[in-house]
């Protein structure tokens, strides 16, 4: 029998799912209902499907119909893709309403909200799963195994840095994100991510959690500091967006007009905000200490305003380090200013310098105390979002094998809950100064 599903939150996101339903795993599911505050989304939707799939309409529903939706649709899995601060909600009605939830990251965005969730699925009984891709990517996989068969013994501490580019961590500042009531900021939105992998790393869970955080370049405060004047509210329309790296021009691409353009008129969701424009309450330069209930500590930054993109993580262990660095995007380009690299050489008379590319290959290094480092190879690098691990969780979510996973990549409401507490607890700290403890922000 195919499970039935309804979509929540029909946004970009949500067409990895309805894709994989449509196609990959037709066999084992069935794409029942829409659900979205936007109807011109949710029509766009159903046009693709029929152009691309022979679909026919799928039928939608308003967030107050939801509950309608699960009985008259034969709902069994909801799948949440809306902005992060409806999703406690619509798990909780799923879960009420007798279904399992698939959820995106973030399970949802304060300790309250957390609690909430955590109740309705003791309650029920019903499963949630949430879906970190991060986890399937091959290098994040083959630390997960080498730290498993003890590679550098007993795991220490870990130093972790994550650069959002000037590109995608822009993206963050030009729609809903920019709030911070409607994505519990950086620290849950997006470093729930990377809280998640250190989790499961280390097989652990966040006990005590201290933080800086701060606005420090995007916002028009920061743009007026720096003597830059051409701030503006969105770009479409915008004579100063024209010649702006940082502008998203959604008219130029049909797919983001289609979706967000052509659906302002609804609910006024401009996707292509100034990110020097007022009104941003996330930060985008975030520091932090973790303590993890075994013991080991984790250092970690977040930057959203980097040249390049990607991570490097190094790991402290008993018998020895590794260290773990991806690049995902090397170099962005401003094409009013083809090689800042050259003026900055002039500007600073610097004669010792060479233009580098930058290699994008993943690398992990295995280094034994008092012996050599070895490059490990990484398994074969698949194509897709997130290094290949969307595919990989879609084959988790829509046909799980029988097969034992080694790793346990699938994550459960514990997992999802443990690596939003990290980001709840650094937004606590951040606003009083003091360490918190993460542990206790819910009970089980
Ligand atoms: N795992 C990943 O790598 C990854 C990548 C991208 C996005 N995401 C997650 O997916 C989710 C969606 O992100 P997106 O980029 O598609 O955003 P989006 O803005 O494109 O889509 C969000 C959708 O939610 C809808 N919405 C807003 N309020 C609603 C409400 N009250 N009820 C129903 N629908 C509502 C909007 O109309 C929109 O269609 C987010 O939670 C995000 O964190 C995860």
């Amino acid at each position: 029998m195919k499970t039935n599903y309804a979509i929540v939150g029909l946004g970009h996101r949500s067409q990895m799912y309805s894709t994989a339903i449509l196609s990959r795993f037709f066999e084992q599911a069935a794409l029942v209902a829409l659900c979205d505050s936007n109807q011109s989304r949710m029509d766009y939707y159903n046009k693709r499907f029929a152009d691309t799939y022979g679909a026919v309409a799928v039928p939608t529903f308003k967030p107050n119909r939801f509950n309608e939706m699960l009985q008259t649709r034969g709902v069994h899995t909801v799948i949440v893709t809306s902005m992060d601060s409806t999703h406690h909600q619509y798990v909780v009605d799923a879960l009420l309403g007798g279904c399992d939830v698939v959820c995106e990251k973030p399970l949802t965005i304060d300790a309250q909200k957390c609690q909430q969730i955590i109740d309705v699925q003791k309650q029920t009984g019903k499963r949630v799963t949430v879906t970190f891709n991060y986890r399937y990517a091959p290098h994040s996989s083959l630390v997960k195994d080498l730290l498993m068969r003890g590679a550098i013994g007993t795991v220490t501490s870990i130093h972790f840095e994550w650069l959002l580019d000037t590109r995608h961590g822009a993206d963050y500042f030009r729609r809903w994100h920019r709030d911070k009531s409607k994505n519990g900021g950086l620290m849950v939105h997006k470093s729930s991510h990377h809280f998640d992998l250190v989790n499961w790393w280390l097989a652990s869970e966040p006990a005590t959690v201290f933080g800086f955080g701060k606005l420090a370049f995007y916002g028009k405060e920061n743009a007026l500091r720096r003597g830059q004047t051409n701030t503006y509210a969105r770009a479409y329309g915008s004579q100063a967006a024209a010649a702006d790296p940082f502008a998203l021009h959604l008219e130029q691409n049909l797919n983001l007009k289609e979706l967000y353009l052509d659906a302002e008129h609804e609910d006024g969701y401009y996707r292509d905000q100034g990110v020097f424009a007022e009104g941003i309450t996330t930060e985008d330069d975030c520091a932090l200490v973790v303590k993890y209930a075994n013991g080991a500590t984790l250092s970690y930054h977040l930057h959203a305003y980097s040249p390049w993109e990607g991570l490097r993580v190094m790991f402290n262990g008993t018998k020895g380090r590794m260290e773990l660095e991806w690049v995902e995007s090397a170099c962005n380009h401003d094409v009013n200013n083809p090689s800042p690299e050259a003026d900055l050489v002039a500007t600073l008379g610097l004669t010792n310098t060479v233009v580098i590319d930058r290699d994008t290959s993943p690398k992990i290094t295995l280094q034994p105390l008092w012996g050599k480092p070895l490059r490990v190879t990484i398994p074969e690098f698949d194509s897709g979002g997130h290094g290949g691990g969307d595919a990989r969780l879609l084959t988790d979510i829509f046909a799980p094998s029988v097969a034992h996973d080694q790793l346990g990549r699938a994550a459960g409401l514990r997992d999802g809950v443990m690596s939003i507490l990290t980001g709840i607890a650094a937004n606590q700290s951040f606003s009083c100064g003091q360490p918190i403890d993460a542990a206790k922000l819910v009970t089980w």
